[in-house]
């Protein structure tokens, strides 16, 4: 059980590390919290106009979560994978060194499936990329993949997935709900690919 624990709250800490806001600070672009959203994500640092830090940020978010789950399952074993792969979600959305004011965990999620169920993951990203493509709103993109998710996971019969990834599409659902009132209001930003100087 202590080696449970220990690998479980590692993967909070894991999860925890900021990556966006650490890169954004050092490339010189300042606080990324005082940047549009005021999220540490992927898509916010996309704000600032510089692509490849976001997607340097999507790289790593997503690989912190991967990599939480891989220790996590060569530790202890894959209940306790999934459960570190929670965790990091959770070191993301509420990390001990912002005081708990972190991002909404959508590129850490998607890396824990990567992980704990690759095919999953696969039709997740996929749908995400379609809503993506054709609204232009990440937001509606992962809420639209959340509920994907759990689906798949069902679909291919795979019990413990579904109930990991449905609990994951709960958390982000709830992480995203100002964005829910932007899309609803009709006031949400959507995502731009154009360099902004
Ligand atoms: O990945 C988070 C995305 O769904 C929304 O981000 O910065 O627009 O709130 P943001």
């Amino acid at each position: 059980i202590e080696i449970a624990a220990l690998a479980i709250a590692g993967g909070y800490l894991f999860g925890s590390i900021p990556f966006g806001l650490v890169l954004t600070r050092l490339a010189g672009l300042g606080d990324i919290r005082d940047i549009g959203s005021g999220s540490i994500g992927a898509t916010n640092v996309l704000r600032t106009g510089n692509k490849p830090l976001a997607a340097a940020t999507l790289v790593l978010d997503s690989g912190k979560g991967a990599i939480a789950v891989v220790i996590a399952m060569m530790l202890a074993g894959p209940t306790v994978g999934i459960l570190a792969g929670v965790a990091a979600v959770f070191g993301h959305n509420f990390p001990i060194w912002l005081r708990f004011k972190g991002g909404k965990g959508v590129a850490t999620t998607f890396g824990v499936l990567i992980a704990i169920a690759p095919l999953v993951a696969l039709g997740a990203g996929l749908v995400w990329l379609l809503v993506a493509v054709v609204t232009r709103y990440s937001s509606a993109a992962a809420l639209t993949a959340g509920l994907a998710a759990p689906l798949i996971a069902w679909a291919l019969g795979l019990t413990d997935i579904t109930v990991a990834s449905a609990v994951l599409a709960a958390l982000g659902w709830i992480r995203h709900h100002q964005n829910i009132g932007r899309l609803i209001a009709g006031e949400e930003s959507k995502i731009s690919f154009k360099r902004k100087g």
